[in-house]
């Protein structure tokens, strides 16, 4: 197969087994590539991409951006912080407006669960859901399987534990469907106050004992509780939620085997992981962002169907 059976990347619950396995080994030859002394090819010469970002980021943004510029596209940025929706415009006339511009395709990143998706029924450009709200974040989980690939060299019938803010949590929810279609056994540990009501129709393992959690997989992801979308309060004190899922170095190194840290960002250093696990031997975060390049390059050259 060299084509993704979509036309947009709104999240990986639409995609298919083999769309993620075109996705993961396109970004492979792109690893290469940006690897190279000479880091920029031409497939995405006149195609424009404008990356509009509703809500805050530093890793997505850049890295889209970055994949952007290596594949030689013509590239606008966008923020709703510095634009006229401060003045009232809605998100169909900003986005219609910078598509009056001649652009191809829009990375969006928005507060709304769904935005990306509505975006895609009343515009005529490809949409790739850059997180909308706490529902789906596509090429975070595309990027985090691509380097548990690397690491531990297939994801089928690998055990992964996703640990933390589950249900404010658009990278649990993509990593879920993305490790579940690629074969892996997947176990999500929190709090039970952080977990969706409808968490076990997903077919995944629950747990609420970190330790356990940890002695059963061979990747663990750690999320970031997300104190900005907490309207309430879900656990007494950040210090009990430490003392009973935050991961340090004494807990990492009394487990029977060596796991595998991971981490989306931002990380809340002290609350989810202390510094000397992410600063670790077993820690992947900066490889997963540095997979995150690749990972787009391969969503947008395929989306953009130059392949
Ligand atoms: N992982 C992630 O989405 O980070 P940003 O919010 O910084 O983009």
């Amino acid at each position: 197969m060299t084509k993704l059976s979509t036309k947009h990347l709104l999240g990986i619950k639409d995609i298919t087994l083999a769309d993620i396995n075109l996705i993961l080994s396109t970004a492979q030859s792109f690893k290469e590539v940006i690897n190279r002394p000479i880091k920029k090819v031409p497939s995405l010469r006149d195609i424009t991409i404008a990356n509009l970002f509703f809500e805050n980021s530093t890793r997505t943004k850049l890295s889209f951006e970055l994949a952007e510029k290596r594949l030689s596209a013509d590239v606008v940025n966008f923020s709703s912080s510095s634009s006229s929706v401060k003045k009232g415009e809605t998100l169909i006339d900003t986005v219609n407006n910078i598509l009056a511009m001649k652009v191809d395709m829009v990375v969006m990143r928005h507060p709304n669960p769904g935005a990306a998706a509505f975006l895609s029924k009343h515009v005529n450009a490809k949409i790739i859901n850059a997180g909308d709200g706490a529902h789906e974040h596509p090429t975070q989980a595309l990027l985090d399987a691509f380097s548990i690939k690397e690491k531990l060299g297939n994801i089928k019938g690998k055990k992964i534990a996703i640990v933390g803010d589950i249900l404010h949590s658009r990278v649990a929810l993509s990593n879920i469907f993305c490790l579940q279609k690629l074969g892996a056994d997947v176990m999500v540990c929190g709090p039970t106050t952080l977990m969706p009501k409808y968490i076990s129709s997903l077919g995944v393992k629950v747990e609420h004992n970190l330790q356990k959690t940890l002695e059963w997989c061979d990747a663990a992801n750690m999320l970031r509780i997300q104190l900005e979308r907490q309207e309430i309060k879900y656990f007494p004190s950040l210090r009990e939620y430490t003392m009973l899922f935050g991961l340090n170095k004494e807990l990492l190194d009394s487990l029977s085997k060596k796991i595998i840290i991971m981490h989306p960002g931002p990380i809340n250093r002290g609350v989810e992981i202390t510094s000397d696990v992410a600063d670790s031997s077993q820690s992947i975060i900066l490889e997963q962002v540095e997979n995150g390049v690749a990972v787009r390059m391969a969503v947008l050259f395929l989306l953009a169907g130059r392949n």
